[in-house]
């Protein structure tokens, strides 16, 4: 009998919207790494070689770097955002990179894809205000965005330690649960596409 898709891997192209070396959300990916329930796998992106979004050289052909991106989010299953909140909103390097991807129009990879949202802050928020603008860019780009649970990580300061372990168990619950709800959102979106 051939295998139905819930019984197959779900694959996750995760990717977070911050170059900083110490970064909280790229920190937060790799503890998703590690909370991962079966039947998924994931893999982190990092955006630090894609270019400054320029119409003109886009005109002339995409980067390596963005075809990589692009190719990469075409193979996954679902996609895995992490952001910074930068002054109420998405960090430019996010915006960016989801720009890129959204080209040429028509034939984004992005198109009908399913993403999970979560986002690592200093401030009380934990990045609620930006993911409501990230969930805002998801409409133009016809993605499904999972809507609950929500992972907001406030005074993120406190929930790593000095090696950006993870380490609040109420965060990484969450991250488990967030990570579980796409898994079966996938699922569920691929049954009723048929793709
Ligand atoms: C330009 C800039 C704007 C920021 N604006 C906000 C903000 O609006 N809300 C917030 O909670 N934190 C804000 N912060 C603080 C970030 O939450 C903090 O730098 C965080 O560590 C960034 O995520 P990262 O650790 O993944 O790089 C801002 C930081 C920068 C550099």
């Amino acid at each position: 009998m051939s295998a139905t898709f819930t019984d197959r891997v779900v694959h996750v192209v995760a990717f977070a919207g911050s170059l900083r070396s110490r970064s909280y959300n790229r920190a937060a990916l790799r503890a998703a790494a590690e909370l991962l329930p079966e039947g998924m796998t994931m893999e982190i992106f990092d955006l630090s070689p894609i270019p400054v979004y320029n119409e003109d050289v886009e005109a002339k052909g995409f980067p390596a770097p963005v075809e990589e991106f692009k190719a990469r989010i075409a193979a996954a299953d679902a996609l895995l955002i992490a952001t910074p909140e930068y002054n109420y909103s998405i960090p430019g390097v996010l915006k960016n990179a989801l720009d890129w991807a959204s080209r040429p129009p028509g034939r984004s990879p992005l198109v009908g894809k399913p993403v999970a949202l979560m986002g690592a802050s200093t401030g009380y928020f934990g990045t609620a205000r930006a993911q409501y603008h990230l969930r805002q860019v998801c409409v133009i780009l016809n993605m499904y965005p999972l809507n609950n649970p929500e992972v907001f990580i406030p005074a993120a300061e406190t929930k790593f330690d000095p090696d950006e372990r993870l380490t609040d168990e109420r965060t990484r619950e969450s991250i488990g649960r967030l990570l579980a709800a796409l898994r079966t959102w996938t699922i569920r979106l691929r049954a009723e596409t048929g793709v």
